[in-house]
């Protein structure tokens, strides 16, 4: 009885991103979350928020550079490794601690200079609410980076590797609206216009994130995301159901080698993303 409740009242957001274990993808990431840290000039005094931070690929960074960070997650496995990586770093600037991007509870108003969310906030449910949530937590004269994926776009990525796993998965239930609408600027601008953003306010560019290991190789790549990565995950638990496991790590295969910029026998993979600046 006592688990049929626990299910009943499980945050599925939550669930997804609990299924597996990021910190696996995120070894990939490590080099471009530290060069996206650099690119945002930052100087100390800071307060920043990196929402949707996972264990740390862009929170450590701006940590070591001496800002007073708060990485929010929703996922407590991530909270766990993230505050593991701090205290084993020494960084007692860096705190992780467990949050829903849709309702910043216990977060209060204009609390930070720099609210940063690098394909974090994009993954939360209610767009409007996260886009509402990121302004009211953020000073006036501060501003908020978010880097999010781009939907059909080729060079985008987790947008395919995505686009290819759910065409394996069973149809979201109705009212899902899709992390990839973040990639769109027209959405930005209505979501950040609803939570009383002027459209002046906002900057939009493409830019690259790289997916970098020496020794693993696009196919060892790929199968981090199929035993760690919660929607690719969920895609091949489906492909096993239906028969079609092979089609979809073939499929996976074929875009990571296709995208692979690596001369040796390792992974280097360009993904382009859509940085988005709103200055307060
Ligand atoms: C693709 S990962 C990126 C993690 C991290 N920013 C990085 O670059 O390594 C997406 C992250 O967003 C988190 N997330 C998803 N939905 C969320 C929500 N509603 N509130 C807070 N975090 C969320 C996930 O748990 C996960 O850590």
């Amino acid at each position: 009885m006592a688990l049929k409740l626990k299910r009943i009242n499980m945050n599925p957001n939550k669930a997804l991103w609990e299924k597996g274990d990021f910190t696996e993808i995120a070894a990939f990431m490590r080099q471009s979350g530290e060069a996206v840290v650099k690119s945002l000039g930052i100087t100390t005094p800071l307060r920043v928020l990196d929402l949707g931070c996972g264990d740390g690929t862009t929170a450590v960074p701006l940590a070591l550079l001496g800002a007073e960070v708060v990485g929010i997650d929703i996922a407590k496995n991530l909270v766990d490794a993230g505050n593991k990586r701090a205290q084993e770093l020494g960084l007692t600037n860096l705190k992780f601690q467990e949050g829903d991007a849709c309702d910043l509870q216990g977060v209060g108003d204009h609390s930070f200079n720099l609210t940063l969310s690098v394909f974090g906030a994009m993954f939360a449910p209610k767009p409007f609410d996260v886009a509402k949530e990121m302004v009211r937590v953020t000073k006036p004269g501060g501003r908020i980076v978010m880097g999010n994926w781009i939907p059909n776009d080729p060079t985008s990525f987790v947008s395919q590797l995505l686009k290819i796993s759910s065409s394996f998965t069973p149809p979201p239930p109705e009212g899902f609206v899709s992390p990839m609408t973040w990639g769109v600027d027209a959405n930005i601008i209505e979501r950040f216009g609803q939570a009383g953003v002027p459209k002046e306010k906002i900057s939009m560019v493409k830019d690259t994130f790289y997916f970098l290991s020496p020794d693993k190789s696009p196919t060892q790549f790929i199968e981090s995301f199929e035993r760690f990565y919660g929607p690719t995950m969920n895609a091949v638990e489906a492909a096993q159901k239906s028969g079609k496991v092979d089609e979809l790590h073939s499929q996976l295969v074929e875009l990571a080698k296709s995208q692979n910029k690596s001369a040796g026998g390792g992974t280097s993979i360009p993904a382009t993303f859509l940085r988005v600046t709103v200055t307060l």
